[in-house]
């Protein structure tokens, strides 16, 4: 698993490995930009006043959201990618931390109208996404919105024939979402594919 360094080394490159791996249908970024796409017009088209990235990485999705005028928040460990995006975007307010010990503490002085992880969620073990899952949907305001794009799945099913397909390459250090598993513990959770290997699940209040 990459740690916060290896992020800090692959931030210069991030973009454009992921539009080669996206282009090319394949593993683990096939989808991406229409993941992000598919996310960025529902927060404009419900008119969100803020937004919360969880693993912004180069900003990529919320710098747009910026530019509309949404008020931006963000945490990721990686001081690299931290410093790409603030550049891109000198109003937000972005905070070094790592989410395995949850939300840092300025981040939780507020509530959000929309809560963004794009492959970020699947570096943590399933238990420990269940508790920071919930501890997110109490930072969601009335009517707010969790939009997770990531690698993931309907089913185990599926999950298992992704990997077997994808053979040596498959990250056998990241803990993708099975969404009929996920369900137990968040009911009112949506899965909807966007690709062979990936989904955007959203979850509400
Ligand atoms: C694959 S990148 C995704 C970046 C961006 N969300 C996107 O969709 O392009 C994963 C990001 O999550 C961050 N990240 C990974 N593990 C993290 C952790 N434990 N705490 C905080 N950030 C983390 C990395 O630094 C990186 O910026």
């Amino acid at each position: 698993m990459l740690s916060n360094k290896g992020f800090d080394l692959w931030a210069d490159d991030y973009d454009e490995s992921v539009d080669i791996s996206d282009e090319e249908n394949s593993y683990p970024f096939a989808g991406y930009k229409i993941i992000l796409n598919e996310i960025y017009n529902r927060i404009l088209d419900a008119h969100h006043k803020n937004a919360l990235d969880i693993g912004f990485g180069t900003g990529t999705l919320i710098s747009k959201l910026y530019e509309h005028g949404c008020e931006i928040y963000g945490q990721d460990f990686s001081e690299k990618m931290f410093e790409i995006a603030q550049e891109k975007m000198p109003d937000a307010k972005l905070f070094i931390g790592d989410i395995s010990n949850g939300l840092v503490e300025p981040l939780l002085e507020n509530k959000y109208d929309a809560i963004i992880a794009t492959y970020s969620l699947h570096h943590l073990t399933d238990d420990k996404k269940v508790t920071f899952l919930k501890d997110l949907l109490n930072q969601l305001n009335e009517g707010g919105v969790i939009y997770i794009g990531d690698v993931a799945f309907e089913t185990r099913l599926d999950h298992d024939k992704c990997r077997n397909e994808v053979g040596e390459a498959w990250d056998e250090d990241e803990f993708y979402f099975v969404a009929a598993e996920m369900k137990k513990y968040f009911p009112e959770m949506k899965f909807e594919k966007f690709s062979d290997c990936a989904g955007l699940i959203t979850l509400k209040k």
